[in-house]
């Protein structure tokens, strides 16, 4: 017997906001709060739940946001306390959660924190970070690497000794090993939450404990040139340690201290046996570890299909799944399969099982754009200039509408928009049956309507080396089959063993919603479809 699954986070679709590039309203160039606000009917229209804010706290902005200088403030350039109790109140009013980017593995070089601890030696804050003097041979007190470069380790030349920084000098990791750390983090969460704030995406968590003898980390043995230099090593010791799931179960019970169902996602880069664990002993950890398996996996039709079925087969029994496409630290779905491959990509999102997270823009189909090496912002671009790294281009402003800026900003946009936005932009393609964003608002929106889809089973069907199919199924429900083409040549679908008979629903090729299909269906290259399946089967 099926469990039903009812709690917002797992029926509800998630939108990641990166409020640099949403929507500009004071010509800066940056995007702010109150331009979110004025998006937020759009989000609505288009059915989302819930909004994930990429951070929005003072920060010197060496790292856009993700080193922050104080984490119960809001950043200026965002706008100010009263324009987020304004953003919350009117994201709640429209029946809408928001959730916060928490970052706890570090913080600014410029936190108060930090300019304590690293004022003296004898710094009551001293041990909050991890300090460390040089090897007698005056080097690095080991050989971790920083993920943007370089080595992880800074000299401190006034206090004579190192600290670790997983990613810039400028993002100092927090020694997490310290209870004055935890509690004054968790107190950052109770901030938030008690504000109203729905819940968190976690930065790195799986970063947050290192070994506590800080050995070194094996030599990578597939690392290549073209890597980033982060990869010569296996990160074995300076991540993931088994200590690491004791504060993720202590961070959920701060969640579990305030009412309604506040959730705790964790942004955790591991294979998924690794990943697992942090769903917690007795799903007492993070409520969604993200699963990056379709960011990550190369797409092909089979190895999609096996990590899929390994994903069901390896979560914990009440463990939620999750599933997301892009990011703002990846290349966006549209230019790693191509935009006819990424319409395919939005069935496979928002059928699955599991909470789907969408990236903004990827629903217009925005594709990466090309930043001029001139114009390079994102420091892991900037530190590996050779290797192609720059995280910009899948930042750029959102494409609203053919007027100015693309209707992002009436000032000079922080990084350019694409060449096509005068014609692919969210007007154009909010009355265009045929675009992205009709697909994407008709996915949501029959994954709202349809216990089987929000709640259901995952069946498999059949794989091979073109095709996925699934089912999706609640008892006493419309059951639905979903047959993906992951490739751009045409192939049929005839599985052995199987006869099914139905409706077509959604097709990436919408001329052919309505039609019937028994048995044997002959697919395009890049054709997807969600079948209503007739009632007995
Ligand atoms: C992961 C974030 O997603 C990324 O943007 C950031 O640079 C690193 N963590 C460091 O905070």
């Amino acid at each position: 017997m099926a469990t039903i699954y009812d709690k917002w986070w797992q029926t509800g679709v998630i939108y990641q906001v990166y409020p640099r590039s949403f929507q500009d309203s004071n010509g800066d160039g940056v995007g702010d709060l109150n331009g979110i606000i004025s998006r937020l009917d759009y989000l609505q229209w288009l059915g989302i739940d819930a909004v994930w804010l990429s951070p929005i706290y003072p920060s010197p902005m060496a790292d856009f946001g993700y080193d922050i200088a104080d984490y119960t403030g809001i950043h200026p350039l965002f706008g100010s306390a009263a324009d987020f109790d304004r953003l919350l109140e009117e994201v709640h009013r429209r029946g809408m959660k928001l959730l916060l980017d928490l970052v706890p593995n570090h913080t600014s070089d410029q936190h108060p924190w930090f300019l304590e601890s690293r004022s003296s030696k004898d710094s009551p804050k001293r041990d909050w970070y991890i300090w460390q003097d040089s090897l007698p041979d005056g080097g690095v007190p080991n050989n971790w690497l920083s993920v943007f470069g370089g080595e992880a380790w800074e000299w401190d030349a006034n206090t004579q000794q190192y600290y670790y920084h997983a990613f810039l000098k400028e993002q100092p990791d927090l020694n997490w090993r310290n209870p004055e750390v935890r509690a004054a983090m968790y107190d950052v969460m109770r901030y938030w939450l008690k504000k109203g704030v729905d819940g968190f995406r976690v930065d790195v968590m799986w970063h947050m404990i290192k070994d506590d003898q800080l050995r070194n980390n094996p030599t990578n043995p597939e690392y290549e040139p073209h890597m980033g230099t982060y990869s010569q090593v296996l990160p074995v010791y300076s991540t993931d340690q088994p200590e690491v799931h004791e504060v993720v179960r202590e961070m959920r019970a701060v969640m579990e201290e305030f009412e309604g169902d506040r959730v705790m996602i964790g942004e955790i880069y591991l294979p998924i046996q690794q990943l697992m664990a942090y769903y917690g002993v007795d799903n007492k950890g993070a409520h969604l570890p993200f699963n990056f398996q379709l960011l990550s996996l190369p797409w092909q039709a089979s190895s999609l299909a096996v990590a899929i079925d390994q994903y069901e087969g390896a979560l914990p029994a009440q463990g939620w799944p999750n599933w997301v496409l892009s990011n703002h630290d990846q290349h966006r779905i549209a230019s790693r399969v191509g935009q006819l491959q990424a319409r395919v990509a939005a069935i496979l999102l928002l059928t699955l099982r599991g909470t789907p997270t969408i990236y903004y823009g990827d629903e217009i189909g925005m594709r990466n754009v090309a930043i001029p090496f001139e114009e390079v912002q994102d420091p892991q671009g900037l530190n590996m200039p050779d290797k192609n790294l720059s995280r910009d281009p899948s930042r750029t402003p959102m494409e609203w509408d053919d007027s100015e800026n693309a209707g992002f900003t009436t000032g000079k946009p922080w990084l350019r928009l694409s060449k096509t936005w005068q014609r692919n932009n969210v007007h154009t393609q909010q009355t265009d049956l045929y675009s992205m964003l009709t697909l994407y608002k008709q996915l949501i929106e029959l994954r709202a309507k349809e216990p089987s889809l929000h709640a259901g089973d995952y069946r498999p069907v059949y794989a091979d080396n073109q095709v996925i199919a699934f089912k999706r199924c609640l008892e006493g429900q419309q059951q639905f089959l979903i047959v993906l083409n992951l490739t751009h040549l045409p192939c049929y679908f005839r599985p052995p063993h199987f006869t099914f008979s139905g409706t077509v629903e959604i097709a990436t090729f919408p001329e052919i919603n309505g039609s019937r299909v028994e048995n044997s269906i002959s697919l395009d290259g890049d054709e997807g479809l969600v079948i209503r399946l007739d009632s007995q089967q």
